[in-house]
């Protein structure tokens, strides 16, 4: 009997471990490849599930597979089953070996003569190891790369790697190995991320679009066929744009450049507003634009700078970390879609700044403290938001802020003037680099910031917003304000290049407008620019043909796939600083003793721009309650549900239990946003440092995980810990934490910004960009430091 059950178990294996998957050209009207169209599962299940289209429009999308979600172990090896495509940046430093096919061969580039020898090899989509196809050294040049022969029409994974640097792609083989396409690039490492694919019910149909074309649904028949040409068509935005321009009347032009804070349906009605901010989930401002003369959909702006309503990720700044571009556009597509259905279609996001200083109340919003980390991760985030194909359900227009330089005024004030360099040179070497590899990912929108630059305020200043952006580096989007800052020089900050115009007075704003036009300080010119890029977006958007998000992504937004993904960026996001007498990871069976409010509190892991009171607040400042998001987890619920021995948990450390093999104490920051935030001393509290003390003093191993916006100054925390963590604002997935503590995974997060020895040291970036520093001498830990047990 025994072995009958055995046996039907190897039948259902080798059932789920066949692959299949569904391979096409994408064509134009004319027959001609489109490269880079985004192809998706219409399964609302699965719409996190896409791939693009390779330079010959050819995609091969593999059919979605089930998972056993509580199966941890399950996700370690069978990642590779994530079919979404890592987009390297190509300027990025990780591109060595530059994977391509030519024809019907292989080819892989080696830049420069290699020392150690050039393996490789071929994995089968789950990870599993098949051959090596090549293992010697090499001299710089192209190298071809044979296929065994007998290949299965299936997608594989090659890996070329010189022991220190891996390269993998995707490859798609079909018709019996004598073809393949290039599905994919992505790491080997980054497989143990715990992302998972959710279950199809039905064979369904996938949708293929593309910015600027009219979107093609086809039906799936079977999950391993061939849909040969896919065809989309090619739309005329620029002369749609001109038409709807030319009928157009000088109020209903001017209503297009008005974002106030909030509309209704007859607020959107009466004012021809062309947009509003922070969409909450009420169709009646779009009815009322609807209604209008022109029915011109409206731009509905809000800020999910890292998730939102159920689940939040990790800030930007244990983005970074993560150095994973893969995860963070996953990420962002997930933002997307938990804002979408709230009726925006615009997000204010990602935050790309460059954040030099660890002063700044805003540090935390910015990936990195260098411009190659920002800018790998600023075209992941604006692929995530936006994918390729803004007409989907699932994407939406992403805003690249705080232009320019935002991260870059003096002691980080918000409202500060950049002049921490001696010349513009540097400001655009150290900060511009981010915007442009957003700009050339496509984003839609940028939006200036507060700052002056050299004592030019963003708001009015023509040379970088007009000149630099739109001119030469032909930004073709829309340029918004922030909040307010428009307010009294609306016309100069219009003649600057802006297009939409931030929580401005509808009563007053069309006014001023209007007569600037008639005394001729605003060029009808001018006013056509940007009622013209603000209607280039919606068509983008498709908002003419579908100005409705599909509400059935309100029943996602604690869905099983969002909190992998974030669970998955909280693994990586974390970076281990210190790991004495290997504390970590710490045995499931220890005794574990948790201090500290911060421990157990998802307002703090949150930080700023976290609606987590409970109450449906906005968020911005975020929250110090405790457990004000039903299925979010704490650290301590995270150990709690690891752990297999006896967890304590005290805010102080006044009782630790005998019992107690080692003390986890989390202690940081509270929660703050924007100039709330900002210090002139980054010193970590006396009170926390003293806990920490506290918890040493017991003689017990320590660990001590910081929930913080920016590195700090520690004082005595490293001496007084055994293992310490920089977990950042990890969100809502505190299992991400246990996860690695407790060794199902190890840390591979790496330092995205220097963290100083003292707070004199500010500013203290690595390399010398040529930008202010402080006081000199050696880090604490230096950027891109991180240990792994
Ligand atoms: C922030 C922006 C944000 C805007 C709208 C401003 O205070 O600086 O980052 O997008 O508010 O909420």
């Amino acid at each position: 009997m025994q072995k009958f059950y055995f046996s039907v178990f190897l039948v259902v294996l080798m059932f789920f471990s066949s692959y299949s998957a569904i391979s096409g050209v994408v064509v134009d009207q004319n027959n001609t490849p489109v490269p880079d169209a985004m192809i998706t599962y219409t399964n609302i299940a699965n719409r996190v599930v896409y791939v693009y289209s390779n330079n010959s429009g050819k995609f091969c999308i593999p059919a979605p597979t089930e998972w056993n979600l509580n199966d941890l172990s399950m996700y370690k090896t069978t990642l590779c089953e994530t079919q979404i495509r890592k987009n390297f940046n190509n300027n990025t430093k990780n591109s060595n070996f530059n994977i391509a096919i030519n024809g019907k061969s292989l080819f892989f580039t080696i830049n420069q003569t290699s020392e150690k020898p050039v393996s490789a090899s071929l994995y089968d989509s789950k990870g599993k190891f098949i051959a090596v196809l090549f293992n010697k050294s090499l001299d710089k040049g192209n190298y071809l790369i044979t296929l065994p022969k007998n290949l299965s029409n299936q997608v594989y994974l090659l890996k070329i790697s010189n022991g220190s640097i891996n390269e993998i792609v995707q490859i798609a083989v079909y018709g019996n190995s004598s073809a393949f396409s290039l599905a994919d690039k992505t790491e080997l490492l980054n497989y143990p991320n715990g992302i998972r694919l959710a279950k199809i019910n039905a064979i369904d149909s996938i949708r293929v679009g593309k910015t600027g074309y009219a979107a093609t649904k086809i039906a799936i028949n079977s999950y391993s066929e061939n849909a040969g040409n896919v065809k989309i068509t090619k739309v005329d935005i620029e002369r749609r744009v001109d038409s709807l321009l030319s009928l157009m009347t000088t109020d209903e032009k001017v209503g297009q450049l008005l974002q106030p804070s909030g509309a209704s349906e007859s607020s959107a009605k009466t004012y021809l507003l062309g947009s509003y901010l922070k969409g909450e989930g009420s169709a009646g401002p779009m009815n009322g634009a609807l209604s209008t003369r022109l029915k011109i959909p409206l731009l509905v702006g809000n800020d999910f700078v890292h998730g939102g309503r159920k689940v939040y990720f990790p800030h930007n700044i244990g983005m970074g970390c993560t150095r994973d571009t893969l995860l963070v556009e996953l990420a962002y597509r997930i933002y997307a879609m938990c804002c979408i259905p709230l009726y925006n279609n615009v997000n204010f996001a990602p935050c790309i700044d460059v954040h030099r200083t660890d002063l700044s109340g805003r540090v935390y919003e910015g990936f990195s403290e260098t411009p190659e980390v920002a800018s790998m991760m600023a075209r992941a985030a604006v692929r995530g938001t936006q994918g390729t194909d803004l007409t989907s359900p699932y994407t939406m227009a992403a805003t690249l802020k705080h232009w320019a330089a935002g991260g870059g005024t003096a002691q980080g004030k918000g409202h500060g003037d950049v002049n921490t360099a001696p010349n513009m040179g540097i400001i655009s070497q150290i900060h511009f680099p981010p915007f442009r590899a957003g700009v050339n990912a496509g984003a839609a929108s940028v939006m200036t910031g507060y700052q002056s630059v050299f004592g030019t305020p963003m708001a009015v200043n023509t040379q970088l917003v007009t000149d630099t952006l739109k001119n030469k580096w032909g930004f073709d989007g829309f340029v918004v304000t922030d909040w307010g800052t428009s307010s009294g020089r609306e016309v100069s900050c219009m003649n600057a290049g802006h297009d939409l115009f931030m929580t401005i007075d509808v009563n007053s704003f069309p006014n001023i407008i209007k007569n600037a036009l008639s005394n001729n300080q605003i060029s009808q010119n001018r006013l056509d620019d940007a009622v013209r890029r603000l209607l280039r977006i919606k068509f983008r958007l498709g908002l003419f043909e579908n100005p409705w998000p599909d509400l059935r992504l309100n029943n996602y937004l604690d869905s099983d796939i969002y909190r992998a993904v974030a669970r998955a960026c909280v693994r990586k996001s974390l970076v281990l600083l210190k790991n004495e007498n290997s504390t970590l990871p710490i045995s499931k069976t220890a005794n574990v003793h948790v201090v500290g409010e911060w421990a157990d509190n998802l307002g703090y892991q949150c930080g700023g721009w976290s609606a987590t009171s409970g109450t449906g607040d906005e968020g911005w400042q975020g929250s110090s309650v405790a457990h004000g998001i039903p299925g979010a987890t704490t650290i301590l619920q995270g150990i709690q549900s690891i752990c297999k021995g006896t967890v304590t948990y005290a805010t102080n450390a006044s009782n630790i239990p005998a019992s107690a093999n080692v003390i986890v104490v989390a202690v940081g920051e509270t929660p703050y946003a924007e100039d709330a935030g900002d210090r002139t001393d980054i010193t970590i509290s006396t009170d926390h440092q003293n806990l920490v003390a506290s918890c040493a003093a017991s003689g017990k191993p320590v660990v001590t995980i910081l929930i913080t916006g920016r590195p700090m100054a520690l004082n005595t925390i490293p001496n007084n810990s055994k293992a310490l963590v920089a977990a950042w604002l990890p969100g809502t997935e505190g299992g991400g934490i246990a996860d690695v503590l407790f060794g199902d995974y190890n840390f591979t997060g790496k330092l995205s910004h220097t963290w100083p020895a003292s707070n004199s040291q500010e500013p203290i970036n690595t390399g010398n960009m040529g930008d202010a520093t402080g006081s000199g001498g050696n880090p604490l830990y230096p950027f891109g430091y991180g240990l792994s047990y």
